[in-house]
C-alpha cells in the first residue's frame, strides 16, 4: 500500500476515534506543546547557509477554536543552555503573534559549520503557555567562499575516478564537519565506510554558476591515528553530451570539491581538503552516464583502498583544475535516496540465457544484483518499460539512451552489484550472461528519487479513483531527481519547465515539495537569459531558447504557489525581480498588446485536437502579467501591482477582440483547450461566460462522447473549470472514463504510471510510460471530491474552504493534506437520505465547510457530533467551534474555526 494511503486510514481512523470517545475537552489547564519543528521547511537540518532561517511549528490541539496569541522561540549555542532555557544566541520574548510559520530568525549572526539548537512555546488566545517544544536543531554550512579551503580536483590524464587520501590525526576529536561537492556525482567513504544516505548528489544545477554542497557530520568516523578518504566520481549530469541533441557537457570530466573540518578535543581544527596531494586511479567504473548505465568490472576492485593501511604508490596525484567558480550553495532540499526496495513479482526465460524479471511497477532507479561465478563472466542488465507479446523487452521508446549496467564478476564467493552513478525508468530488467540460472531472489528493484515526504493522502469509494491516484503518486515521485523531470527513462529526464508548472499544484497537494520548489525557483533566476527569457528546461541543457510560454511561465506560476501554498514572502522577494524581467521580455516582444514572439513550438502539447500557437501564447502573456501584479500586491507595492493590473486588462481586452467569436461564444478554434483556459483565466464576461461553458461542455459530452481532446497544458485546465461551472459531475464522468482517451484507458492497458501519450503507443517514438504532466487531475481529486481547497485569498491554509462535490455514484471520497499549518481532512461518505462529513481543520486555520443538499431532499436537519445545528431552515447556535450558518440555494454552509468536526446531513 503507498504510504498516501495509509496516511488517509489513520487521519480518518483517530477522527473516528476522537469523535467516539467525545475528547473535545476545552480549557486544559496545560497547553501540549508544539510539534512538527522545521527550519527552512526540514527537519533538524544540517549545513544550511540562510543567515536568517525560518521556523515552523504546529499546534496539535484537540479543542476547537485554539489558536497562538504569542509565541517565544530560543535558540542556543549548545543543548545545556536551551534546556535551561537560555536562548545565547536568540530569545524573541514573548511575540504577540499568530504567526506558526515562516517566522525568520532574528538574533546573532550564525557562524559557519556550528550547530544550533532551539525550540519554542506559545500562548493560547486564553493566554495560558504551552509547555516548550522538544528541542530541534540545525547547523550551518560554509557561509563564505573564502572560508573553503579546498580547491577542484579531477582525474588529470589517467583519467581517474577513484580519489584517496590518507592522514594522521593526533589526539581526541571532539566534532567533525564533511562538507563536499562534486562536478558529477560523489561516493565518498571515511575508513571503509561510505557516508551518509544521499546517492546521485549533489542535485543538478547550472554547475558554472552554482554548485550544490552536502554536509555530513562525520564524527564517529574518525579516529585518533591514520585515518582514510576514498572518493568515488560519476560524471553525472556535469559531462553528458549528446551531439544529435545538441547537448553539451558542461566540463571533460568529474571534479571533486572538499573540505573536512576536524575540531580537535585540545581546541585545534584540523583541515582535510581536496588539494594536489590526493591521489587517484581509475577504479572498477568503466563507463558511467545517466543515460547508458555503468559498465563495473569487479575485477579492478582494491580492497581496503579507501582505509589507511593501502598501499597507493601505483596511484597518481590528482590534478587540481578549475572546475567550477560557480557560487557554492547548501543543498537544502531532500536527497536523493535509495527509498524502498522491491521484489520483483516474476522472472521468465523468453529465450535461452535471457531472463526478464518484471518489478510489478514502473519504477526509478536501478536493480542489485546477486550472482556467483567465474572471474570475468559479464551480467548485462537492460531496463525496459514495456515487454514485446514474446515476453521480450521492448526498448523502442528509450531512443538512444542504452539503459544498461554491465558487471564483470570478480569470481568466486556470492556477489553483490548495484550501479552507482546512473538511473533508469523500468518495470523490467532483461538478464543476461547470468552465470547458470538466476532465481527470483538474483535481483531486486531499487526505487530511487529526490526523498519528499509524503503529505496527502486520497481515497474513494471508486477503485478507478485510487488506482489513478497510485499511478500519479508513482510518477510524481519517479520524476523528482533534484529538478522535477519529464520522464525517467529516455534519454531526457530534464527540468521540462511547464510538466513542472502543470503539476506543481498536484504535486504540493500529495508531497511536501516547499524546499525543492525554494532549491528549483533558484534554478530558475540561475538559468534565466540576460534578456529576461526563461529556458524550457532548467538547468538549461536541452531544449531552444525563446519557447513557448507554457513553459517559461512555471517561473511565475511556481513562485506563486509558493505563496498560495507556504505563504512564503521570501520566494516572493527572491523572484519578484526575475518575473519582472521577463515580463519586460514579453511586452518588448507584444505589439498592441498582442505576443509577436515567441509563440514557440509545443502549444497544447501531446493534445488530440490542436489549440493555436498564438492563442496559446497570448493567454500566458495575460495570466503572467496578472501573476505579477498579485504578486506586486502581496509585497505590497501597490503602484507596480496596480499598473501591472491595468496592462492585464488590456491584454485581456486585445486577447478577446482577437480570439473571442461572440455569434457562437467560442474561443479560438472551440477545442475544450481554448475554452477552459479561457474560462479559468477569467476571459469572458460574466454575459458570455455560461455560453462558453456549455460550448465546453457540449464539446466534451456531445462532441467526443464523455472525453477529452486536451493535450497536458488544456488538462489541467479542464477539470477545475467544470467544477467551478457546476459541472462536477461531468469532470467526475471523465475521471472515471476508461475508454480512450483516459487515464482508466491507459490503467486498463496496464499501466502503472501516467503515459506521455493519450495513445497506447510503444514504438520507437517519443511515447515514456512515465510523464507526471497528465497528472495534474490529482489536484482536482483533492479539490473537488475530497473539498479541500482554499478561500478567497487566503495563503497557506490559514482560511480553509472544505466542499466536496458529491457526484454521480460516488459514496464516499477521503482527503487529507498536511499543511505547514498542520493536518487538513475532510472525508464524507453517504446514503440516499443523508450525507456524513468529517472535517479537520489545524489550529490557526478557520474554514468554511459547504455541505450539498441534493436537491431531493426536503426537511434537512444538520448534527455536529450529535448536536442539531441546523432545522428549520435555521441555524441552531451552540455549538462549540461553528460560528454561523447559512442556506444557497445547493448547499449548506457553516463557518467553523478549528477542531475537528462530524456533520450528519438528513432529509426526507
Ligand atoms: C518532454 C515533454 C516536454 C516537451 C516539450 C518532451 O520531449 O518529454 O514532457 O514538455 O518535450 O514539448
Amino acid at each position: 500500500m503507498h504510504q498516501s494511503k495509509v496516511l488517509v486510514l489513520a487521519v480518518l481512523s483517530s477522527i473516528v476515534t476522537l469523535c467516539g470517545l467525545g475528547v473535545f475537552a476545552q480549557n486544559k489547564p496545560e497547553e501540549p506543546p508544539p510539534t512538527h519543528l522545521r527550519c527552512e521547511y526540514l527537519e533538524n537540518p544540517i549545513g544550511i547557509d540562510t543567515p536568517h532561517p525560518r521556523f515552523f511549528w504546529w499546534i496539535e490541539q484537540d479543542g476547537r477554536g485554539q489558536h497562538q496569541s504569542a509565541y517565544e522561540i530560543l535558540v542556543a549555542s549548545n543543548l545545556t543552555a536551551l534546556m535551561q532555557n537560555k536562548g545565547d544566541q536568540w530569545d524573541s520574548g514573548k511575540v504577540n503573534s499568530e504567526d506558526t510559520i515562516q517566522v525568520a530568525y532574528a538574533g546573532k549572526a550564525l557562524e559557519t559549520g556550528k550547530e544550533y539548537y532551539w525550540k519554542i512555546r506559545y500562548w493560547n488566545e486564553a493566554n495560558n503557555p504551552s509547555s516548550y517544544s522538544a528541542a530541534a536543531k540545525f547547523s550551518m554550512g560554509i557561509l563564505s567562499r573564502s572560508e573553503w579551503k579546498g580547491s577542484w580536483i579531477d582525474g588529470g590524464t589517467t583519467g581517474g575516478n577513484e580519489f584517496r587520501k590518507a592522514f594522521t590525526l593526533d589526539g581526541a576529536i571532539t566534532r567533525a564537519q564533511l562538507y563536499v561537492t562534486a562536478l558529477g556525482y560523489y561516493d565518498v567513504r571515511i575508513n571503509g565506510r561510505r557516508i551518509g544516505g544521499k546517492v546521485l548528489d549533489p542535485a543538478w544545477t547550472t554547475y558554472p554558476k552554482r554548485v550544490l554542497y552536502s554536509t555530513y557530520d562525520v564524527t564517529n568516523d574518525l579516529r585518533n591515528g591514520p585515518n582514510a578518504m576514498g572518493v568515488m566520481l560519476g560524471g553525472g549530469w556535469a559531462t553528458l553530451s549528446d551531439p544529435s541533441k545538441h547537448i553539451q557537457a558542461y566540463y571533460p570530466s568529474p571534479a571533486l570539491l572538499l573540505d573536512m573540518r576536524i575540531e580537535m578535543a585540545d581546541g585545534r581544527i584540523v583541515t582535510v581538503a581536496t588539494d594536489g596531494t590526493w591521489k587517484t586511479t581509475r577504479g572498477p567504473i568503466l563507463e558511467d552516464s545517466v543515460y547508458d548505465g555503468e559498465v563495473y568490472d569487479a575485477r579492478r576492485e582494491t580492497s581496503g583502498w579507501d582505509t589507511p593501511d593501502f598501499d597507493d604508490s601505483q596511484w597518481t596525484p590528482a590534478a587540481v583544475v578549475s572546475g567550477s567558480d560557480g557560487i557554492r550553495s547548501a543543498e537544502m532540499m531532500p536527497p536523493i535516496r535509495v527509498v524502498d526496495t522491491i521484489m520483483p513479482k516474476k522472472v521468465t526465460n523468453p529465450e535461452p540465457g535471457v531472463y526478464v524479471f518484471d518489478m510489478g511497477q514502473n519504477i526509478s532507479g536501478w536493480a542489485q544484483l546477486q550472482v556467483r561465478g567465474p572471474a570475468g563472466a559479464k551480467v548485462t542488465m537492460r531496463y525496459a518499460e514495456v515487454l514485446y507479446k514474446d515476453g521480450m523487452i521492448n526498448r523502442e521508446n528509450l531512443r538512444s539512451a542504452k539503459s544498461r549496467d554491465i558487471y564483470v564478476l570478480r569470481g568466486g564467493a556470492l556477489e553483490t552489484y548495484e550501479p552507482r552513478f546512473t538511473y533508469h525508468g523500468f518495470r523490467y530488467v532483461e538478464v543476461a550472461g547470468y552465470p547458470g540460472t538466476p532465481s527470483l531472489n538474483s535481483l531486486q528493484g531499487k526505487v530511487v528519487h529526490t526523498a519528499v515526504a509524503s503529505t496527502g493522502g486520497f481515497l474513494a469509494s471508486r477503485q478507478i479513483l485510487n488506482d489513478i491516484q497510485e499511478a500519479i503518486l508513482w510518477s510524481q515521485e519517479t520524476n523528482l531527481f533534484g529538478v522535477p523531470t519529464d520522464c525517467d527513462q529516455r534519454d531526457e529526464r530534464q527540468g521540462w519547465m511547464g510538466d513542472a508548472q502543470i503539476t506543481a499544484e498536484e504535486a504540493m497537494m500529495n508531497f511536501d515539495m516547499a524546499a525543492f520548489y525554494t532549491n528549483f525557483l533558484r534554478d530558475m533566476r540561475d538559468a534565466q537569459d540576460p534578456d529576461g527569457s526563461v529556458p524550457p528546461t532548467v538547468p538549461h541543457k536541452y531544449g531552444p531558447l525563446h519557447a513557448d510560454l507554457g513553459w517559461q511561465s512555471a517561473y511565475p506560476i511556481i513562485t506563486w504557489y509558493m505563496w498560495t501554498h507556504y505563504a512564503d514572502r521570501r520566494a516572493l522577494e527572491e523572484n519578484e525581480p526575475g518575473i519582472k524581467r521577463y515580463v519586460e521580455y514579453l511586452q518588448h516582444n507584444a505589439k498592441d498588446n498582442v505576443l509577436q514572439a515567441p509563440l514557440g513550438p509545443w502549444g497544447d502539447w501531446v493534445a488530440l485536437e490542436n489549440t493555436p500557437q498564438d492563442y496559446l501564447a497570448d493567454i500566458w502573456y495575460y495570466y503572467d502579467v496578472k501573476l505579477l501584479s498579485k504578486i506586486e500586491t502581496a509585497l505590497g507595492n501597490s503602484t507596480e501591482a496596480e499598473s501591472y493590473q491595468q496592462s492585464a486588462n488590456q491584454i485581456r481586452d486585445a486577447f478577446n477582440r482577437k480570439f473571442f467569436h461572440s455569434d457562437t461564444a467560442e474561443y479560438s478554434t472551440g477545442t475544450q483547450t481554448a475554452n477552459a483556459m479561457a474560462l479559468y483565466m477569467g476571459m469572458p464576461s460574466s454575459d458570455d461566460r455560461p455560453k462558453v461553458i456549455d460550448n465546453l461542455t457540449n464539446d466534451i459530452t456531445y462532441y467526443h462522447n464523455t472525453h477529452l481532446t486536451s493535450g497536458f497544458i488544456g488538462i489541467r485546465y479542464v477539470m477545475p473549470v467544470l467544477t467551478a461551472s457546476g459541472r462536477s459531475d461531468l469532470a467526475y464522468e471523465l475521471a472515471v472514463q476508461d475508454s480512450y482517451p483516459s487515464w482508466g484507458y491507459m490503467l486498463k492497458q496496464g499501466a502503472t504510471t501516467l503515459w506521455e501519450l493519450w495513445q497506447d503507443k510503444t514504438g520507437p517514438s517519443m511515447n515514456s510510460q512515465d510523464h507526471i504532466m497528465f497528472g495534474s487531475v490529482g489536484a482536482w481529486f483533492y479539490q473537488a471530491l475530497a473539498g479541500i481547497d482554499q478561500s478567497g485569498e487566503s495563503t497557506a491554509f490559514r482560511h480553509i474552504r472544505i466542499e466536496p462535490q458529491v457526484v454521480e455514484d460516488l459514496k464516499w471520497a477521503s482527503g487529507s493534506v498536511q499543511t505547514v499549518r498542520g493536518p487538513v481532512s475532510s472525508s464524507w461518505s453517504r446514503t440516499p437520505s443523508s450525507i456524513t462529513l468529517n472535517v479537520s481543520i489545524p489550529v490557526g486555520s478557520d474554514a468554511q465547510i459547504a455541505i450539498p443538499v441534493p436537491s431531493e431532499l426536503t426537511k434537512e436537519v444538520v448534527t455536529e457530533s450529535g448536536r442539531t445545528v441546523w432545522k428549520n431552515g435555521n441555524f441552531v447556535p451552540g455549538d462549540m467551534g461553528l460560528s454561523g450558518a447559512k442556506r444557497d440555494s445547493e448547499r449548506l454552509l457553516f463557518d467553523v474555526t478549528s477542531g475537528n468536526y462530524s456533520f450528519q446531513l438528513q432529509g426526507q
